[in-house]
């Protein structure tokens, strides 16, 4: 992964902060050397393995192309593909690749079809996705004509796809870095938009993410926050005795209303709901690409409003909010 073009762009930018130069650190190849978590060596001796191939045809639609079947012989695509294999599980996408076709456990295209118009137009926008996993999502910002999408996320393997996919489009202004929102030097008061979706649940501090985030954001920036919920009052909060939907890593599941109430108590304002969807087993299933449990497998098979725990099912709300 070449992290010049992000550092050039961090060290030039007209809109430069002295907190900003805190970032520069994460982006060294000594930073990137000592992850040994998530068998960080064995995706970049993966990563190292893959083919040469450039290519001028990207399009970043509900599904991201990069590359077209001409763009090289036919043995390279199959070797290609065994190695697209390899980096199973692919959650979120789809992409196709040199017109291999990855459909993925998530059709997150539905996700960003219900937001992309209700936000604030990312159009010349520096923009932050905290729990990028593979990046999907930024490929969609830059679509929407964002200037720059920096990506975190600490699980490594989700990073690999992204690089993965990055490979063969290295030009584009979307980056990941295998880095928590935790660990991002605090403030930064920098990005016009910051998305935080999926992510809340898994925090067992969710009001410290909330100002993690606002500490991100310029003062004016926007807050796309997307989580589960359950239905119930302000102040109601559901918190599991063990697992939530088969996830062992879920802390708090809030209602809508006390979702809002974290979020003007830690200084945002503005705050609009934009969507409340129920996630379906078309938008979340097992594919060829994701062959293990999914939505269908937490679910009560008898009452789909019922996760297999007995817990009301989740159901998803997005919310955007300003940051004072
Ligand atoms: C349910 S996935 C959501 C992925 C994507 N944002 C989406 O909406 O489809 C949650 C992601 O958040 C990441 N994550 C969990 N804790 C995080 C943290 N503290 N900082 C940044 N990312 C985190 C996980 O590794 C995972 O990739």
């Amino acid at each position: 992964m070449d992290l010049k073009p992000l550092q050039s762009l961090i060290k030039n930018s007209p809109q430069k902060r002295p907190s900003l130069d805190a970032l520069l650190p994460f982006l060294q190849q000594a930073y990137l050397d000592q992850i040994k978590t998530g068998d960080f060596p064995q995706w970049r001796q993966r990563l190292a393995a893959l083919p040469q191939i450039s290519t001028d045809s990207i399009s970043l639609g509900a599904k991201v192309c990069i590359g077209s079947p001409d763009d090289c012989a036919a043995a390279t695509l199959e070797s290609l593909r065994q190695r697209l294999l390899e980096f199973i599980p692919w959650r979120k996408g789809p992409f196709s690749l040199f017109g291999i076709d990855m459909d993925t456990e998530w059709q997150s295209n539905l996700k960003w079809d219900r937001l992309q118009h209700r936000i604030s137009p990312l159009t010349q926008r520096k923009v932050l996705d905290v729990g990028c996993g593979n990046g999907y999502y930024g490929f969609r910002m830059l679509e929407s004509d964002a200037d720059l999408v920096l990506g975190i996320d600490p699980h490594i393997a989700y990073v690999a796809q992204f690089w993965l996919l990055k490979h063969f489009a290295p030009t584009l202004p979307l980056f990941v870095l295998p880095l928590s929102l935790e660990q991002l030097p605090t403030p930064l008061n920098y990005f016009d938009t910051a998305f935080s979706m999926g992510v809340i649940y898994h925090r067992r501090s969710p009001i410290d993410h909330l100002l993690e985030l606002k500490n991100c954001l310029r003062p004016g920036g926007e807050l796309v926050l997307e989580s589960i919920y359950v239905d119930g009052k302000e102040g109601y909060c559901l918190m599991p005795e063990k697992k939530y939907a088969r996830m062992n890593n879920v802390w708090f599941v809030p209602s809508i209303k006390t979702l809002m109430q974290w979020l003007l108590r830690c200084g945002f304002t503005d705050l609009k709901v934009i969507d409340e969807s129920v996630t379906t087993l078309d938008e979340q299933r097992k594919t060829q690409w994701m062959p293990y449990e999914s939505l269908a497998d937490a679910l009560d098979s008898t009452n789909q409003e019922l996760t297999i725990e007995g817990l009301p099912a989740p159901k998803r709300v997005v919310i955007t909010a300003t940051r004072a």
